[in-house]
């Protein structure tokens, strides 16, 4: 990473401001998954070793449009955070402003203090310079290791590196160092796999692709927009209208490097215990009333095919609706491959949101290279855009 780290400055006696992503679910008040908390601990901990004055953690949870909403506070991340790390974390209700200089104030030497919400705040998401002064306040350098919200121009991402000496957290760098420089200067062959609902989130992701990688992989509902173009009827399956044309483009561009699925696993309801059968896309494509839901085994094997060998996988988005057991195959099969290839060596990176979960859930995330925390901030990095959070720190 060409910007500085917190390798690269002095923290002693300092009052350190480390954005986190700590945007994680919550089932009243539960937090779902610790993922994120856990990814920020080797950063909030190598700052504890130098000894600063305090660690001041900012985050966002959810989408509270600027107000401030009970069920998105980030108090009962506190407690996660205090069993993950072993130190105690303290809350304070407020993001900024008397309560929250208080609340560093009364810290002991080298303590660990949580803001509440930043989108509390209708300055965050504006990047306002007066929102982005006051959390400037409470700090004397500002470290940014929340690379899943990097995407995101806002002032605890962005505005408040203006005041103050800005460096980048262990996490960002990992995230940098897999998602982007790996996968710019990839060993081949290098295989990409692409799924997920949305080719039109993936559009700028397969355009890239289509320059770095020599296969791209298509699977999930994205796949179904590719059969569109092609006239094969997919009858209930999701399909975006808007994108069937693009899809119709890139699939000229790319005649030589894109693989779609050739069979699907199709269900007569979007349920776990819908009927449901092995179609050949080919041949008459999906009857009416039916829908697809996974791909197939033939597709299964065809993947599993076109990955052996590969030296660099990246995978973003699951093949099929995972989260339904009867439809979670191809998902967990490409999981397995992917474990595979990189215990064998092959540099193996999973981009972050579901295919992370799937990954996780086949309990195979500790198998593969690096899995991220990110989602759209993963995509915009393969799609070669530069995060704002990571432009805004100080070069090396
Ligand atoms: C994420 O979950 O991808 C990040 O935390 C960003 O959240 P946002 O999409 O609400 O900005």
């Amino acid at each position: 990473m060409d910007k500085k780290t917190i390798r690269d400055v002095d923290l002693t006696d300092q009052r350190v401001l480390v954005r986190v992503d700590f945007n994680v679910p919550l089932d009243d008040g539960t937090v779902t998954d610790d993922n994120r908390i856990r990814a920020a601990v080797p950063t909030i901990r190598a700052i504890l070793d130098e000894k600063p004055r305090a660690v001041i953690l900012m985050s966002h949870l959810g989408r509270p449009k600027g107000e401030r909403k009970p069920e998105l506070s980030l108090k009962p991340v506190a407690p996660v955070l205090q069993d993950l790390l072993g130190e105690e974390v303290h809350f304070v209700e407020d993001t900024i402003g008397d309560q929250a200089k208080q609340a560093i104030e009364e810290l002991p030497r080298g303590g660990v203090l949580l803001l509440e919400n930043t989108r509390f705040y209708p300055g965050e998401k504006k990047n306002d310079p007066d929102f982005s002064a006051q959390l400037a306040e409470l700090g004397d350098i500002f470290v940014n290791d929340a690379f899943g919200s990097s995407h995101r121009a806002h002032a605890s991402v962005v505005g408040v590196a203006d005041h103050m000496a800005a460096v980048g957290g262990l996490l960002m760098e990992k995230e940098i160092e897999f998602l982007n420089n790996a996968l710019a200067d990839p060993g081949r062959p290098y295989v990409a796999i692409l799924g997920g609902a949305k080719i039109s989130d993936k559009i700028g992701v397969i355009e890239r692709l289509l320059e770095t990688a020599d296969l791209i992989l298509i699977g999930g509902g994205m796949a179904n927009t590719f059969f569109a173009a092609q006239d094969i009827p997919v009858a209930e399956s999701l399909v975006e209208e808007d994108a069937v044309d693009t899809a119709k483009q890139l699939m000229e561009q790319g005649l030589d490097k894109l693989v779609l699925p050739t069979d699907a696993v199709i269900a007569d309801a979007f349920e776990a215990d819908a009927n449901s059968r092995t179609i050949d896309v080919m041949d008459g494509g999906v009857p009416d009333g039916w829908r697809i839901l996974d791909i197939g085994e033939a597709t299964i094997a065809l993947f599993n095919e076109k990955l052996q060998g590969a030296q660099t996988v990246a995978w973003n988005g699951p093949m099929g609706v995972f989260e339904l057991e009867p439809f979670a195959k191809g998902t967990f099969a490409v999981a397995q491959t992917c474990a595979e290839l990189a215990q064998a060596g092959a540099t193996v990176v999973i981009g972050g949101g579901d295919s992370a979960s799937a990954v996780r859930e086949a309990g195979l995330s500790d198998k593969v290279t690096h899995v991220s925390t990110g989602g759209g901030a993963s995509l915009e990095l393969m799609e070669g855009k530069e995060l704002p959070g990571l432009a805004a720190l100080n070069d090396k």
